[in-house]
């Protein structure tokens, strides 16, 4: 006949050293080798704390295996201390990340394994199991940033900064949406757009510029700087990129450059 447990009230009120001792009793009886077994619901009795850890943030810990499956053994006091915990590797093993030391420097709480702390050395490392991108963008175009633990910026898993935390923009109104429409997170000093960056955002560092163009009487004072300024910053575009021939070329040929006649491109005189 298989022993069954109750314990019930002996575990409620195990708080005298001859109760608890009952009760570890008990619980060693469950898990020893004459093959009775505590059931999962059993857990919650003595060691309530985890139970409801494991229920408001097991995630697969909690849906995808139990209790049981990850402390298998003898329940103490009929074994060692330790013996009843299992090694991550046990279940989790074949892809990069697994090979990784510590898991539990970042994984603190097997019983919530996606509350994750980032910190400490390595984390390059770990975060390169899963975004090996990244890290061969930020290490293959050096700035400052380069330098940072990626938790510098991304205290939590999965948090995106906003520059605007540790910088100040160029202009008042600029937003997190604006400065990455030139920087990018990761190589911030590769400096690339697209044709939707407004006058104002260059007007921050040229403004004289910006007055001069829109001031202007020609066809060219209604266009974008990204217009003619495309794709990369401090790119200057020829004239005759645009204007294929606009003059004979017996003409051309007596002056070096467009401007001996058209001053700017940003104030053409006609
Ligand atoms: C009757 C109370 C009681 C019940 C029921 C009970 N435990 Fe325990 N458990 C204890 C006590 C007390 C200890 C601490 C023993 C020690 O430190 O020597 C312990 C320790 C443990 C440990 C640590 C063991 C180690 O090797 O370090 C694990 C894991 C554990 N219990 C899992 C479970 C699981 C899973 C269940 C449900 C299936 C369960 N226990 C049911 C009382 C209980
Ligand atoms: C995915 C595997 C896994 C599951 C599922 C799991 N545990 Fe654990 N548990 C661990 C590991 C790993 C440790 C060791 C933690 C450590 O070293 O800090 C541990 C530690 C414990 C301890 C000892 C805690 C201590 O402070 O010494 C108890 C008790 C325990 N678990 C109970 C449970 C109960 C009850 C459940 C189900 C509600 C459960 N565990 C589910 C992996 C698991
Ligand atoms: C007894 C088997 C077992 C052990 C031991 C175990 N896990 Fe798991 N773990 C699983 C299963 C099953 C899943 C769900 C399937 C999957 O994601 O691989 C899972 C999922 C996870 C997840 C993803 C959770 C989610 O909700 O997406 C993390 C993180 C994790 N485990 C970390 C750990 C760490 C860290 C350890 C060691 C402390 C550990 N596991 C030990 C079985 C285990
Ligand atoms: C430097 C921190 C760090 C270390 C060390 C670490 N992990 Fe993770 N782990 C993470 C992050 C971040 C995630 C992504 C969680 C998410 O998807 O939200 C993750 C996800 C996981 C997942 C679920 C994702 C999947 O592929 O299914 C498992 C399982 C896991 N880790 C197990 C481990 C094990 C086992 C170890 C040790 C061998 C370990 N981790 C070491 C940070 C770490
Ligand atoms: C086990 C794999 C794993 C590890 C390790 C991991 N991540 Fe992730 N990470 C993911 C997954 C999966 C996503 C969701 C991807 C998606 O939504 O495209 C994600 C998303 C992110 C996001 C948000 C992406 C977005 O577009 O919203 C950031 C930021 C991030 N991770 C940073 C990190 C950092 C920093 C590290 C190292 C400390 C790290 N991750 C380690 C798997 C991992
Ligand atoms: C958590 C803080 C933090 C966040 C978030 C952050 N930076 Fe930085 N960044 C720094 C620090 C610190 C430096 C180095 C000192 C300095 O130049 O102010 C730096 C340097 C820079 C540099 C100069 C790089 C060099 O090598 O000279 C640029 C450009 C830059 N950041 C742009 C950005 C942009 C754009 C974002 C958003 C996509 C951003 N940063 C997000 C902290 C941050
Ligand atoms: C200086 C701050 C900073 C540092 C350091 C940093 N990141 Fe980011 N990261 C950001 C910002 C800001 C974003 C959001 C960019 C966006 O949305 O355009 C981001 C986005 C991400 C994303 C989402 C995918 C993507 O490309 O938008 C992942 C994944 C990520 N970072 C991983 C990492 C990893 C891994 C490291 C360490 C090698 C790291 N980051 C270092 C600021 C930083
Ligand atoms: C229209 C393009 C553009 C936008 C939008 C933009 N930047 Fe810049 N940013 C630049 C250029 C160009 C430089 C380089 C100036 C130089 O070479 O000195 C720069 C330089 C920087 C630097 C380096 C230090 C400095 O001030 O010279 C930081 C930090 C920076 N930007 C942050 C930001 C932040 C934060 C935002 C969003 C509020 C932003 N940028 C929006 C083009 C832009
Ligand atoms: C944060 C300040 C900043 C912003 C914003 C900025 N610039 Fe500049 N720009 C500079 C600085 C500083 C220089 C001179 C150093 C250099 O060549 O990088 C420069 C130089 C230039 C040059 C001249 C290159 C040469 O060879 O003479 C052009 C063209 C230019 N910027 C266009 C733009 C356009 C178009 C925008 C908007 C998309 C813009 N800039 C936004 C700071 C900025
Ligand atoms: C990125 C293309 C581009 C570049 C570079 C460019 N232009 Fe133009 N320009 C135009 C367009 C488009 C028009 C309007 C043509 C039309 O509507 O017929 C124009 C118009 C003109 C006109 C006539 C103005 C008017 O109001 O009728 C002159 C003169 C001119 N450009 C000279 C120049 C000179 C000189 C340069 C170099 C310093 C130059 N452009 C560079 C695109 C460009
Ligand atoms: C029609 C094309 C065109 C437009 C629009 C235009 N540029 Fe230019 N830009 C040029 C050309 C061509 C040059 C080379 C010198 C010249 O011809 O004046 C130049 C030169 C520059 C220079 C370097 C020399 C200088 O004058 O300081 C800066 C900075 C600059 N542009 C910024 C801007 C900004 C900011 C805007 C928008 C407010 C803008 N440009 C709009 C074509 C254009
Ligand atoms: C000797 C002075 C001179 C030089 C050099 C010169 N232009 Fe002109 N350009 C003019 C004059 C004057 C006009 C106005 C004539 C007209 O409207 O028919 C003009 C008109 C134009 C127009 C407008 C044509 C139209 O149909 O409205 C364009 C575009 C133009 N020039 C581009 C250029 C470019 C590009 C260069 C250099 C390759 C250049 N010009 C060199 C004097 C010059």
């Amino acid at each position: 006949m298989k022993k069954m447990l109750h314990m019930t009230s002996v575990a409620f009120i195990a708080v005298g050293a001859l109760l608890l001792l009952g009760s570890i009793q008990n619980a060693d009886a469950a898990f020893g080798s004459s093959g009775a077994a505590l059931n999962k619901d059993d857990c919650i009795k003595c060691h309530g704390v985890i139970v409801k850890q494991v229920q408001d943030g097991g995630n697969k810990h909690k849906s995808e295996v139990s209790c049981l499956e990850c402390h298998k053994g003898t329940h103490p006091p009929g074994s060692q201390k330790g013996a009843l915990i299992p090694k991550c590797a046990q279940c989790h093993k074949d892809q990069p990340h697994f090979t990784l030391a510590k898991c539990a420097s970042c994984h603190q709480n097997p019983h919530q394994p996606l509350n994750i702390i980032l910190e400490g050395e390595g984390q390059k490392a770990a975060c390169n199991t899963c975004h090996p991108a990244i890290i061969k963008e930020i290490d293959s175009n050096p700035t400052a940033h380069t330098g940072f633990a990626c938790s510098f910026c991304h205290e939590k898993h999965r948090n995106k900064p906003d520059c605007l935390d540790c910088h100040d923009a160029h202009a008042e109104g600029q937003k997190f949406e604006n400065c990455v429409q030139c920087h990018q997170a990761h190589q911030p000093l590769t400096l690339t757009y697209n044709e939707t960056v407004v006058n104002s955002d260059c007007a921050a560092c040229h403004p004289d510029v910006r007055d001069t163009l829109e001031a202007g009487p020609t066809k060219h004072a209604k266009f974008k700087c990204v217009f003619c300024h495309a794709n990369e910053h401090a790119m200057v575009p020829e004239c005759q990129s645009c204007h294929d021939a606009p003059h004979s070329k017996t003409m051309l040929s007596k002056f070096k450059t467009c401007n001996e006649c058209h001053q700017s491109a940003h104030d053409i005189l006609k």
